[in-house]
């Protein structure tokens, strides 16, 4: 979503913001805009690109300065347009503010500006903050944030600098990520680690509440009630290779194929294969809450809510505990019932998504244990939790999660483990298991070495505008996330489902060559998925199916047929996701879309 870069020191702050709008790009975003102070603010803004506003500000004089902050907007209040783009600014004291989230009670404060005389500019939330901001400045800058913020309902991060004091940066955070990097005699602030590991790699994230006023000499933070805080500085892991495209063209390529070196370093230490044990340091101290847990409720968005959903199907099977995956953002508003030995999992990629981290707060409000399976280390939901296990996937740049899903539902099955073999596994039983799941990576290389083969067989029908996702079991979240894949990216319109809720009404769209993905691979339902696959096709439908390496008769039966190795049924969505990211990516790529960057999506979902 938006994304805020600021800078203060002795480097000149337009190429520096520029950099670090570009590292961000990858977040989704609609227009860009920019600050420096010179004297005076000079602002710059753009719709479309970073390299518009570049362009833009090639033909501008100006704008060098060592004092400036940037930002790339997705839209939330108000059309993508210029007048609507960040920086915004009140003129009357010279102040310029960028920011992420949604100020709520911005219609209220806009009225009561109005009647204060101020002219409103754009449709925005962020506009009224900007203006109140000025309204109630007493010449200091750093004390007009906190009032402002005082008065205002919603989320946000921002960064605001004032003509009237050229030294001062304040940032503040409620709800949005923002983090500060600390240089030598340089700050960066931004919202994503990623414009930040280039100039240095420590830095400390705001909590909520809390404003930072930054000087070229130091900084000082406080809570909007202007009490002091002490942040807590952490070193960055992120290492700008990792965010790098090496020999891919995407990074979603990239991520796809970087599966099975993200999964040896998410089990690297983790197993303890001849005692079938499972060592999770972030879940030791909780160990007993586990074993004795009564009911464990998964919640997540999008792709972490279909890893979610394996990992209540692998709790319920191999831990015998109740489990269920649940929409985030439903858990959160539907009063839902918590009672003692209640255990909840956000799974996130980002950490940062709205909805996961408002119905984590609703559990732990209403006495669950709260744990997180996340990916970016320090983020807040991975802050807000009891506890967790950090995915090591690296940084997730394409905006269409893969490696994330894969390292969800590898986490979920460690901790299915961990809680299995305490309550009724046999040791012979896991480490069974533990096995099956060493061989994942070298086996994700195997179908990656398909991928011409892959892309061929999506050429032939990506035409189509309208396909299905059928699994079962196991393979009905893979489904599900085949079908999020390919609408994410190439904008076809695609359905998952189980297979057999077909017959109760989708079949009816089952017309001569619409394209029917099956995940069909040796298992339990394998047989009631093979007549699932004949009911299609006596309908006109093409089959392209996932099976397993060595079922010869299959090719008999259907259009299309990739192969994954034969792996335990539980771990088996690892390996037959793989085909349908790499559908996905295909299709996108002879669609001519830009995989990276689709249209309206964001990286990570920081409104609810
Ligand atoms: C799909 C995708 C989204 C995210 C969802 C949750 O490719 O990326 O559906 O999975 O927005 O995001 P996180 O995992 O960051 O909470």
């Amino acid at each position: 979503m938006c994304g805020i870069v600021a800078y203060v020191g002795s480097k000149q702050a337009r190429p520096l913001l520029i950099e670090g709008l570009k590292r961000m790009e990858y977040r989704g975003y609609d227009s860009a805009g920019l600050a420096v102070l010179n004297g005076k603010l000079e602002v710059c803004r753009a719709v479309g690109r970073v390299a518009m506003l570049e362009e833009k500000l090639e033909d501008a004089p100006g704008f060098e300065g060592t004092l400036g902050l940037a930002h790339t907007r997705w839209a939330t209040h108000g059309g993508v347009t210029e007048a609507n783009a960040h920086p915004h600014r009140d003129d009357k004291v010279g102040i310029a503010l960028v920011h992420n989230g949604i100020i709520e009670n911005y219609a209220v404060l806009k009225t009561y500006l109005k009647e204060k005389g101020h002219q409103f500019h754009s449709e925005t939330d962020t506009e009224v903050l900007a203006m109140l901001i000025g309204e109630l400045y007493e010449g200091d800058l750093e004390h007009a944030v906190q009032a402002a913020l005082r008065e205002v309902t919603g989320a946000y991060a921002i960064a605001v600098i004032c003509e009237r004091e050229p030294d001062t940066l304040v940032c503040a955070r409620k709800g949005s990520p923002l983090m500060v990097g600390i240089g030598a005699g340089e700050y960066v602030v931004a919202s994503d680690p990623s414009a930040i590991v280039s100039h240095t790699t420590q830095a400390f994230p705001l909590d909520d509440y809390n404003v930072v006023k930054i000087t070229r000499t130091g900084f000082r933070s406080s809570t909007v009630e202007n009490v002091s805080v002490t942040p807590k500085i952490m070193q960055l892991e992120m290492d700008l290779e990792q965010i790098d495209l090496g020999r891919f063209q995407h990074f979603m390529q990239k991520e796809i194929f970087e599966q099975p070196a993200a999964l040896r370093n998410t089990l690297r230490g983790r197993l303890q294969r001849t005692e079938g044990k499972v060592v999770l340091g972030g879940l030791s101290a909780y160990a007993k809450e586990l074993v004795r847990a009564r009911r464990i409720v998964l919640a997540g968005q999008g792709t972490a809510l279909h890893a979610a959903m394996i990992g209540e199907y692998m709790l319920e099977d191999l831990a015998k505990v109740p489990a269920v995956a649940e929409y985030a953002s439903e858990f959160r508003y539907r009063n839902p019932i918590i009672e003692d030995g209640t255990v909840v999992i956000a799974v996130s990629q980002s950490g940062e998504t709205a909805d996961t981290l408002a119905a984590l707060n609703e559990a732990k409000d209403r006495g669950a244990l709260a744990l997180g399976v996340i990916n970016v280390v320090g983020s807040t939901i991975a802050r807000e939790t009891d506890a967790g296990v950090y995915l090591r996937v690296g940084p997730e740049v394409g905006v269409a999660s893969t490696k994330a899903f894969t390292g969800q539902v590898a986490v979920l099955a460690l901790i299915t483990l961990f809680m299995a073999r305490r309550r009724f596994m046999s040791t012979e039983a896991s480490t069974r298991l533990i096995d099956e799941m060493l061989a994942v990576p070298d086996k994700i290389e195997r179908i990656c070495e398909q991928d011409t083969h892959i892309r061929d067989v999506t050429a032939k029908y990506c035409d189509r505008e309208n396909w299905l996702f059928l699994g079962r079991g196991y393979n009905y979240p893979t489904a599900l996330e085949g079908a999020l894949k390919l609408k994410e990216i190439s904008y076809i319109h695609a359905e998952g489902m189980p297979a057999a809720e077909m017959k109760h009404g989708p079949i009816a769209l089952i017309n001569e060559g619409m394209p029917a993905v099956f995940i069909a691979n040796k298992g339990r339902q394998y047989e009631k998925v093979m007549s699932n696959i004949a009911e299609v096709r006596a309908r006109g439908g093409h089959v392209i199916a996932v099976a397993t390496e060595g079922d010869t008769e299959i090719k008999k039966q259907v259009e299309d047929v990739i192969y994954v190795p034969d792996v335990a049924e539980q771990l088996s969505p690892m390996l037959t996701v793989v085909p349908l990211q790499l559908m996905a990516y295909h299709a996108a790529v002879i669609r001519g879309h830009d995989v990276d960057k689709p249209r309206n999506l964001a990286k990570s979902v920081t409104v609810e």
